[in-house]
């Protein structure tokens, strides 16, 4: 797949998200954003990584909150999940999105942007042991607030209970990779051909996160009285030399 195919999933907004969810012509994957080859086999590593990242998926009996789910493969693992160990599993995305998840006993369906609909969480606030929003921040970074969707995230935990805001695509981790020598053959072979890696230091990226919006993203849920901490993903994830997970949890 050449770049032009990447960038028509660049920059996508939440009303773009609503558009792709009806369109009959992409794959589960393309409708949520991903070129075929970024999701296509990956989606079981990814949901055995955050059940690693959140523990009590693996309880019984609990809230759990998906703020984006989209509408692949990954979600349904985690309906499955959830389902199996009797968890209350709240999905919060554009009723395009939730219009391709069946309606059923133990899923509640919160269509709208995130936080924007979280008065209509009342019920979950402080319930959640386990709450996440995976692929979806960088795309409030956009056009809205990280901190108000943060703190609106925060706001759904139960003591003891984790927030998982995962694949944070980091503009900063990606320079560094691309500047390695690991980084230089991956983007050769990706590239065929002898074109410069993709590394920018000290340069204004618009619309691009960065070690600064993800640490202060850390230090606002700390401030707050929350333990947080930016983890790695598995390797074997597909974007994991770019991408990292923020984790939360209320103490
Ligand atoms: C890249 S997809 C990720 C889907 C899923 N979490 C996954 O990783 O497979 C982003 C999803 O987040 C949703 N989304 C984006 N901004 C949102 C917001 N502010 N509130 C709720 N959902 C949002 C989009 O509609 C889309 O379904």
């Amino acid at each position: 797949m050449g770049g032009k195919d990447y960038a028509r999933f660049a920059e996508l907004s939440f009303d773009d998200f609503r558009r792709l969810a009806h369109d009959e012509a992409l794959s589960p994957y393309e409708r949520i954003g991903f070129p075929d080859d970024y999701r296509e086999g990956f989606e079981r590593a990814i949901f055995e990584d955050i059940r690693r990242k959140l523990p009590a998926l693996d309880g019984s009996g609990s809230v759990v909150v998906d703020i984006g789910p989209g509408c692949s493969e990954l979600p349904q693992m985690l309906r499955t999940h959830c389902e199996e160990r009797d968890h209350h599993l709240v999905f919060v995305d554009s009723s395009e999105m939730l219009d391709h998840h069946a309606d059923g006993p133990g899923l509640r369906k919160v269509p709208g942007r995130f936080p924007d609909v979280a008065a209509e969480l009342g019920e979950e606030r402080g319930t959640a042991a386990a709450v996440l929003a995976y692929s979806v921040i960088q795309y409030v970074f956009e056009d809205g607030s990280v901190f108000g969707f943060l703190d609106a995230a925060l706001e759904l935990l139960a003591p003891g209970g984790a927030l998982l805001i995962g694949d944070l695509p980091n503009a900063s981790m990606r320079s560094r990779y691309f500047a390695s020598d690991a980084g230089q053959a991956r983007h050769k072979e990706f590239a065929q051909d002898d074109s410069p890696p993709p590394v920018s230091f000290n340069a204004i990226q618009r619309g691009r996160m960065d070690d600064a919006v993800v640490l202060s993203l850390v230090a606002r849920a700390r401030a707050a009285g929350f333990h947080a901490w930016i983890v790695p993903q598995d390797p074997s994830l597909p974007m994991a030399n770019r991408r990292e997970d923020l984790l939360v949890v209320r103490p």
